[in-house]
């Protein structure tokens, strides 16, 4: 009698965990997301590099395929979490930031200002039945390449070509860049 209670009460607390594996909070879906498209644009981006010094194959891989790379991710995530980028130095209309995104982004450039330590803390935002997760991203070495001062004249005349309206070159090393936010509706 004794024993069949302690399998009983056993099972029920496995089970409990096992249903609770499930339930990952909103925040954390959001975060694994983020990692999932930032990790992913950045191997494909190195191994792009690496490919071809001067840098042609990584700007035609950026224009072509990290539009597709973000929709195939978002295939791949359940349907309640959507991820993206966005900038206030837009390239890609397609990025284009809502007023949201605008309030985030400048705080965030402000404490990138000040070299304040919220700079580099992910942000998380409740709107109703959504929880947004922003990380923000700066430019390091390797972004200068096609977001900085100096861009080469091949790369150059591929972002003009692509993007006329082009609003992210002449940034400096430490810059903000933008954010990775993800999207995550409650089901
Ligand atoms: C080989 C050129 C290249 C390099 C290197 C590069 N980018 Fe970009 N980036 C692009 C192009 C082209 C786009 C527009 C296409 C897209 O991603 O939608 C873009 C878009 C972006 C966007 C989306 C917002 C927007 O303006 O459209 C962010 C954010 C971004 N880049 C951040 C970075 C960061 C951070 C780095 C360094 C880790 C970096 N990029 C390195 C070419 C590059």
């Amino acid at each position: 009698m004794k024993l069949s209670l302690l399998t009983t009460s056993l099972l029920l607390t496995g089970s409990l965990y096992a249903s609770g594996a499930h339930h990952v909070s909103a925040t954390q879906e959001g975060i694994n997301a983020i990692k999932l498209l930032g990790k992913t644009l950045k191997s494909n981006l190195k191994a792009k590099l690496q490919e071809d010094s001067n840098g042609t194959a990584a700007i035609t891989f950026c224009t072509s395929e990290a539009q597709n790379i973000t929709a195939q991710i978002n295939e791949k995530l359940p349907s309640n979490v959507k991820v993206r980028r966005t900038s206030l130095n837009l390239r890609n209309l397609a990025n284009k930031p809502d007023a949201t995104d605008m309030r985030i982004m400048k705080k965030y450039q402000d404490a990138i200002k000040k070299h304040s330590a919220s700079a580099t803390l992910m942000t998380t935002v409740k709107e109703g039945e959504t929880t947004r997760v922003y990380k923000p991203l700066v430019v390091g070495g390797v972004c200068l390449k096609c977001h900085g001062e100096n861009i080469a004249p091949n790369i150059a005349s591929a972002i003009q070509a692509a993007y006329p309206e082009d609003n992210a070159t002449g940034l400096k090393d430490g810059d903000f860049r933008g954010v990775i936010v993800a999207e995550v509706t409650k089901n």
